[in-house]
């Protein structure tokens, strides 16, 4: 949660750690710092609120001079988002200054201990006491500030990714991660340091990612050292070529990231198929797939493990993989399972779904299954993340970087994925027909262009949003494939506009929810040709006999729902399991205009961040 970014090199350090905090402003957006040294001294200003509040607060406030430097924009976990408890943060002597991404559990105790010491703290901060423990250790054992982090990070509990400097040594950085994504840059003579490589693409394409457990000394003009952090043996850095360009990590000229990434949908589904789906030849190949495809094949039970929007996906999952692969899919919040003692057995598959791939309940999910000795397949967004690091094998999404908090294209791409492998194990299993599984590649490659169609809707779409944005409540029910789509849609809708929704597979209604309706409650529901399409009928009309408003996702040309309700938006017909991809557009582009239309932050949502890396 929180974004780092640093510098280290001959460039003023200060307009390229502002812009990298922008672009890692979706981490964490409560409050934000920049420390720099100009070759005398560190010069530090912070504030509560955005970036854009810290750049005028900054510019007022200290010099930018300075090639070495450290920023951070937060998401608060210990003490509220304040100008005191921002990062960067001092040492008691101000030798030191730190960022972190993270929390340190134990915090409490080590506080304890160093006040006993003499220490004092300005901050409610976890992060203030692990730099003055730096700062004990570095001073009760006389060693250098590279081995006084290794020392005091030995002694926390928790999760970082850090960045500290020293005044008196001001040639080097010393970077540390464990359970928080840390990537140096390198460049001519230079480095950059960032929670991912978003802040430093357009200085240099090569980077080294730290694995969990390991720190780096990033020394100006020098090699980077790689250590554990455990027992400080050296580790030979691995530097990665990266693929990600500039233009993907910007607007392009839409009003918001979420808008730009609605619209790629058609794109990053194409992306995520092109290469793994081959439709003349009547195959799939998709390497992590293949190699894996006996694990697969006998497994007796998928178990899926995700939070939200990923969630999401894994329950629609869970209706592909059952309808065509004939295998039990059990669906599990990974925060729930970690800690609930799951049965898991060695013939059991688990499928962790993440687009960022540091989503700390996920990880934990993973590693829980692991040690109980099944097989974990990974479906990551990120490139190089550390769930798609820390599991046995994967596919990736190709959504290309999402930066709106509010996934899109990582939810019909991670489905994309997921019928992928599903139709993959179906027809190696022979669970459907030949021609069928020929049919369905050939509809799956049709749904890029259906999407386009889909998103067509967006002016209607708008028109609805404009007619119920002052709506207090949202309903929002579906079916089959479509069940999930609802709980999404609902989701999409509470965290940008803050208006509460529920999802509901639509025959649960008359189990209580009915209750609420009345001419004041919008109801979207999700009434497509197939999946049970008379029994939504039947569910329209109970609406419709309590006055409810009905918001109904039809099939182009449906004639019996468009009698009944109030609204209807129109998607292409599809194969019922691929239905999800189409249905999920306008409830997106609703979602949106109820949020602009409020004045409500799109991109970044209160309270909210992109990627979760705390339980
Ligand atoms: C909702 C949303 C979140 C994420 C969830 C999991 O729009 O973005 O619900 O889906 O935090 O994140 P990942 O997929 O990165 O593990």
């Amino acid at each position: 949660m929180c974004g780092i970014v640093g510098y280290i090199g001959h460039r003023q350090a200060y307009p390229i750690i502002l812009k990298g905090l922008k672009r890692l402003e979706y981490r964490g957006y409560d409050s934000a710092g920049i420390a720099l040294y100009d070759g005398k001294t560190i010069k530090l200003s912070k504030t509560k609120g955005k970036v854009a509040d810290l750049q005028d607060k900054l510019e007022n406030e200290i010099s930018t001079e300075g090639t070495i430097g450290i920023g951070h924009t937060r998401w608060a976990t210990h003490g509220v988002p304040n100008d005191v408890n921002s990062h960067p943060h001092y040492s008691n002597s101000g030798d030191l200054v730190i960022i972190h991404n993270g929390i340190i559990e134990n915090y409490d105790a080590l506080k304890t201990e160093l006040k006993k010491r003499g220490y004092t703290f300005t901050s409610d901060t976890d992060t203030e006491v692990l730099v003055n423990l730096i700062e004990e250790v570095k001073t009760k054992e006389n060693v250098k500030l590279g081995k006084a982090v290794q020392l005091a990070l030995n002694q926390t509990i928790g999760a970082y990714a850090i960045a500290v400097f020293d005044k008196n040594k001001p040639d080097e950085i010393i970077v540390a991660r464990l359970g928080s994504p840390l990537a140096i840059g390198v460049g001519e003579d230079e480095f950059f340091i960032a929670s991912d490589a978003s802040p430093f693409i357009e200085y240099t394409n090569n980077a080294i990612y730290l694995e969990d457990g390991e720190m780096a000394i990033v020394r100006r003009g020098k090699e980077v050292k790689v250590r554990k952090i455990k027992d400080d043996t050296s580790v030979d850095p691995y530097l990665q070529e990266l693929q990600l360009n500039l233009e993907q990590i910007e607007k392009g000229g839409y009003d918001h990231f979420m808008l730009k990434e609605i619209y790629e949908q058609p794109n990053a589904i194409s992306d995520t198929f092109r290469g793994r789906m081959r439709v003349d030849e009547g195959i799939i190949k998709m390497a992590g797939v293949d190699d894996n495809l006996t694990k697969l094949l006998n497994a007796k039970r998928i178990v899926i493990v995700a939070c939200g929007t990923s969630w999401h996906a894994g329950l629609v999952a869970e209706y592909i993989f059952e309808e065509l692969v004939r295998l039990p899919v059990e669906v599990e919040y990974a925060s729930e399972f970690r800690y609930r003692n799951p049965v898991i057995h060695q013939d059991d598959v688990i499928i962790a779904i993440s687009q960022s791939g540091e989503t700390a309940d996920t990880m934990a999910a993973i590693k829980l299954a692991k040690e109980k000795g099944a097989f974990v397949f990974g479906v990551c967004n990120v490139v190089g993340s550390s769930i798609s690091r820390e599991t046995h094998a994967g596919a990736y999404t190709h959504a290309g970087p999402e930066i709106g908090v509010a996934s899109t294209k990582a939810f019909t791409t991670q489905i994309t994925v997921l019928a992928l492998i599903a139709l993959k194990l179906a027809e190696s299993k022979g669970t459907i027909p030949k021609s069928d599984f020929h049919y369905y590649l050939q509809e799956l490659e049709r749904i890029p262009e259906k999407v386009k169609i889909s998103l067509q809707s967006a002016a209607h779409v708008k028109s609805i949003a404009e007619t119920y944005k002052e709506a207090k409540n949202f309903l929002y029910l579906g079916r089959g494939f479509n069940f999930p789509v609802a709980l999404e849609g609902a989701l999409k809708l509470k965290e940008i506009s803050y208006i509460h929704a529920e999802g509901y597979p639509a025959a649960e209604m008359k189990h209580g929810p009915i209750a609420l309706i009345d001419e004041q409650m919008p109801v979207v529901v999700i009434a497509t040709k197939k999946g049970h399409y008379d029994k939504i009928v039947s569910n329209i009309q109970e609406i419709k006999s309590r006055q409810g408003k009905i918001i109904a996702v039809v099939t182009e040309g449906d004639v019996t729902v468009k009698e009944l309700a109030d609204h209807v938006i129109e998607i292409p017909e599809t194969e019922e399991f691929l239905t999800p991809l189409l249905t999920t557009i306008p409830l997106q582009i609703l979602s949106y205009y109820i949020a602009v239309m409020l004045g409500k932050n799109v991109d970044q949502p209160r309270n909210l961040a992109k990627s979760v890396t705390v339980e």
